[in-house]
């Protein structure tokens, strides 16, 4: 179908989509025709001035106006959102890409905003050939691909345990806080969608999936493990059930390591307290209002930023330990460049036959990681051992 641009970024006047923008300049390919959308026009060319591109398109779009963004869907091969809090402002833009047939990226890590964007639209993106990934930041590309690299280092057709450690430096985002804030507060709508999502999607025929525990098994760090209940652990399983290279029986663990038990201690009660406070509705707007739209950690401070990942994979009596690392801040400076890498290689690269929504493991696996190893988030094996009990 012929389009006028190969992609569009949509949000590129916010905090992190100033920073998405700022890496496709940098390194989208000559001749990749991509565009800004955004609300504001005076905004949007002032980010295109900032970037001295002159030859960026500018799209004029709402997130509350339908037709709007039909007609960045419908101009683009592929869009990417940084728009959000995603349950706030997401939907539109995903029906949209998902009737025109248009590839979509963002930067979700609410389940909720997954699950009801599944039950919605995965249909309808499966019927046009969209390809819907959400969670192509922080959350959860570490963790899919660093999972789907380990599964490929282990055997094959045998049961597999991949568990993943945590250690990361950085600081929130006004954007984070306030999806953090609303995704916490949401609990029980979550639920809800992500049973109905259970309910209608079933499980993989012949195949067990499980994602989730409290405690791991391995322990390649000195440090103290604590359960990560955020979205990576459920994109994991998704791409476990889409590609049988995740074998018949696969279970998936992800977790803080952290450096003391007194740390672990204040990661739970500082959970919990953010929890119990959003339940109170003067809170739930207090916390997020001292949090500017569009403000974030200074270029500094993100200086200071690193992750590393550290995966161990056991099955097949063989035992792997692999490690995705970025000495970049993990919430921005490594989110704009792993959501501009995805956002590139579903526009220009020969991927997997894929439609609906998808997971970043499933619809782009090797082709991302190249892209990802050469672009500054390396994967990498550790160690090997064999003779491992399972
Ligand atoms: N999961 C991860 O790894 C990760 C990492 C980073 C960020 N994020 C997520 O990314 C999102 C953005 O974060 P951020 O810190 O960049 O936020 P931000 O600085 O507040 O940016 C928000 C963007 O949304 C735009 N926007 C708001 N309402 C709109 C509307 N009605 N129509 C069109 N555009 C609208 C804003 O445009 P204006 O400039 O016109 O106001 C701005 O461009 C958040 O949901 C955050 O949680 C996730």
């Amino acid at each position: 179908m012929a389009r006028s641009y190969d992609l569009v970024l949509f949000g590129a006047t916010g905090f992190t989509g100033g920073l998405t923008a700022e890496y496709l300049a940098a390194h989208a390919p000559a001749g990749v025709r991509w565009a800004l959308a955004g609300r504001d026009a005076a905004k949007l060319a002032a980010v295109r001035d900032r970037l001295g591109r002159n030859d960026v398109g500018l799209l004029r779009a709402d997130a509350t106006d339908a037709a709007s963004l039909r007609e960045v869907a419908e101009a683009t091969r592929v869009v990417a959102s940084t728009v959000g809090p995603y349950v706030r402002y997401g939907e539109p833009l995903v029906a949209a890409c998902a009737a025109a047939g248009t590839h979509y990226t963002d930067l979700t890590g609410e389940p909720r905003f997954v699950d009801e964007m599944y039950l919605r639209h995965h249909d309808t993106a499966t019927r046009t050939g969209a390809r819907i990934v959400h969670a192509c930041g922080f959350d959860s590309i570490p963790a899919d691909l660093g999972a789907y690299f380990t599964v490929k280092q282990l055997p094959e057709g045998v049961p597999l345990r991949v568990e993943a450690f945590l250690r990361a430096n950085g600081r929130p985002s006004a954007g984070t806080v306030h999806s953090l804030v609303g995704a916490v507060a949401d609990a029980a709508p979550a639920r809800r969608a992500h049973r109905e999502r259970r309910r209608r999607e079933g499980t993989a025929p012949g195949r067990r999936i499980r994602a989730g525990g409290p405690l791991p098994r391995t322990h390649p760090l000195r440090a103290w493990p604590v359960p990560m209940p955020t979205l990576d652990p459920q994109i994991v399983a998704r791409s476990a059930a889409a590609l049988d290279r995740y074998g018949p029986d696969f279970r998936y663990g992800q977790y803080f390591a952290l450096p003391s038990l007194l740390a672990a201690a204040g990661v739970v009660a500082g959970a919990g307290a953010l929890a119990a406070a959003v339940q109170l509705e003067p809170l739930r707007e207090r916390i997020p209002s001292r949090w500017t739209s569009g403000s974030g950690p200074s270029e500094e401070q993100r200086e200071q930023g690193w992750l590393s990942l550290r995966c161990t994979g056991v099955g097949g009596g063989q035992g792997v330990l692999t490690e995705v690392y970025s000495d970049r801040d993990p919430g921005y400076t490594t989110t704009a460049i792993v959501l501009g890498e995805a956002t590139l290689c579903l526009a220009l690269d020969d991927l997997p036959d894929t439609a609906g929504q998808v997971t970043t493991a499933a619809a782009m696996g090797d082709r991302l990681i190249d892209r990802l190893d050469s672009a500054g988030l390396t994967f990498r094996v550790l160690a090997r051992r064999t003779g491992v009990r399972d």
